[in-house]
């Protein structure tokens, strides 16, 4: 469900006109709906209201600060990555003392920074990173909050680059030598063993693997909490979410037009499948999802440059490019793609809708049928508010897209475009080469 909507024959988000954004703000231009992240967030947290639940929302997925303080303020901690992400939660006027710090190689410096705001708990990745939390700690005179990553060995089936719970991935510690991490970890004076984390991947569309996995890391958890006396277990993130009829499942009605097995994952479901194996732990459960509280939240306008006719193939030339939204050529994601203005008269046409940039790989969508449209007119690409902007390069020299955010009948600016000086500010041409 997301707030994106024809309201007569023009694409609205909340009461917003979308076309008035693209004016006004040019384009590309991503654009949230906080109606959107909110009610996905308040599902999420009603699909698992028999625990005691902390959410902290994946913020790589998308970490303009509007949308984080949004998040901080309807309770939200954060899942952060990096020192960079540390700063944010603190620019955007948010705790970082609900967030907790994963990845596999975080710096000396990076983590006395969580230690100085008081990170709720580290997220560990190997034996090595104990030394080295602990050994920061003991130089700052504190005890780290850790939570060993459990590596349960479930395929999530989802894309090869998204997989993370396998035996051949980089991530956590296998099942097998998990205890005898935490006995390590235990014997280090400066850390504290708070708790137990896993995530298997994105975009997951089943529970299957969920369950899979939380059953097979659950009598694990007991003992660690009877040894050790942890807090919570974080079961990471990875909800799907729908980008195929990406417009159409806005509405209630296509989700019960769509077969019960065919029904893509719902936080109803997800709820009800791991609420009675959380429960019985007696832990606080932490969720860590990104893409499902922002990917339907977004969309990416773009403007059409040309319509190309080809001899076998048309191709409607936009815009926005790979640099902006990398997925289609990273992950071979699709991307549904709608006009901002519906005109029913128009003819259909059948093209690969593609960027500016000068690789074969900057293209949005492959024979694709859409609405006729000529230079000039805008188009949005849905789903687009998860790993959209937060991945944007600057291949091509071209500047970071701007980011619009709407409430109700309002909207905002929450990024400017980037400008050629900032992007090209801090590069010189030595003296050697004048
Ligand atoms: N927790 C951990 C430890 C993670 O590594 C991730 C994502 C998440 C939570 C959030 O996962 P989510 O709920 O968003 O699925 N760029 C890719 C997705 C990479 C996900 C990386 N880790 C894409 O565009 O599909």
């Amino acid at each position: 469900m997301h707030h994106f909507h024809y309201a007569g024959p023009n694409l609205h988000c909340e009461s917003v006109d979308l076309a008035a954004v693209a004016q006004l703000h040019g384009t590309p231009t991503y654009v949230y709906s906080a109606a959107t992240m909110t009610d996905n967030y308040a599902r999420l947290k009603a699909g698992l209201s028999g625990l005691d639940l902390q959410i902290c929302y994946a913020m790589k997925a998308n970490s303009n600060l509007a949308v984080l303080r949004h998040f901080a303020n309807l309770g939200a901690g954060f899942d952060l990555v990096s020192g960079g992400e540390i700063r944010r939660v603190i620019a955007a006027g948010a705790d970082v003392k609900t967030s907790v710090f994963a990845g596999v190689g975080k710096s000396e410096a990076e983590i006395a920074l969580a230690l100085e705001n008081g990170i709720f708990a580290f997220h560990v990745e190997s034996e090595p990173e104990l030394k080295r939390i602990s050994h920061v700690a003991g130089r700052l005179g504190l005890k780290a909050p850790i939570a060993i990553r459990v590596n349960p060995d479930v395929d999530a089936h989802t894309h090869a680059k998204i997989t993370t719970g396998k035996s051949d991935n980089k991530f956590g510690i296998p099942l097998a030598a998990a205890a005898a991490a935490y006995e390590a970890a235990a014997r280090y004076p400066h850390l504290e063993l708070k708790g137990v984390q896993m995530h298997i991947g994105s975009q997951l569309t089943s529970v299957a693997p969920f369950v899979e996995a939380v059953c097979k890391i659950a009598p694990f958890v007991a003992e660690l909490k009877a040894k050790y006396g942890i807090k919570y277990f974080s079961i990471g993130g990875g909800m799907g979410i729908v980008y195929k009829d990406a417009l159409a499942s806005g509405q209630q009605a296509w989700w019960d037009a769509q077969a019960p097995d065919q029904r893509p994952l719902t936080p109803e479901t997800y709820g009800a499948a791991l609420t009675p194996l959380l429960q019985p732990l007696g832990l606080k459960i932490l969720l860590e999802h990104g893409r499902f509280m922002v990917g339907n939240a977004g969309v990416l306008l773009a403007r059409v440059e040309h319509l190309k006719r080809g001899a076998g193939k048309n191709f409607l030339v936009v815009d926005a490019a790979m640099n902006d939204l990398i997925r289609p050529a990273m992950y071979e994601s699709f991307h549904e793609i709608v006009p901002l203005h519906r005109d029913t008269t128009r003819r259909a046409l059948t093209a690969d809708i593609v960027g500016p940039i000068c690789e074969s790989g900057d293209c949005f969508a492959k024979d694709r049928q859409i609405q006729e449209l000529g230079e000039g007119e805008f188009l949005a690409l849905m789903s687009a508010g998860a790993y959209g902007y937060a991945m944007a390069s600057r291949y091509n020299t071209r500047p970071a897209a701007a980011e619009v955010l709407v409430h109700g009948s309002a909207f905002d600016l929450v990024n400017a475009r980037e400008t050629f000086e900032q992007m090209t500010g801090n590069e010189r041409v030595p003296a050697f080469l004048k």
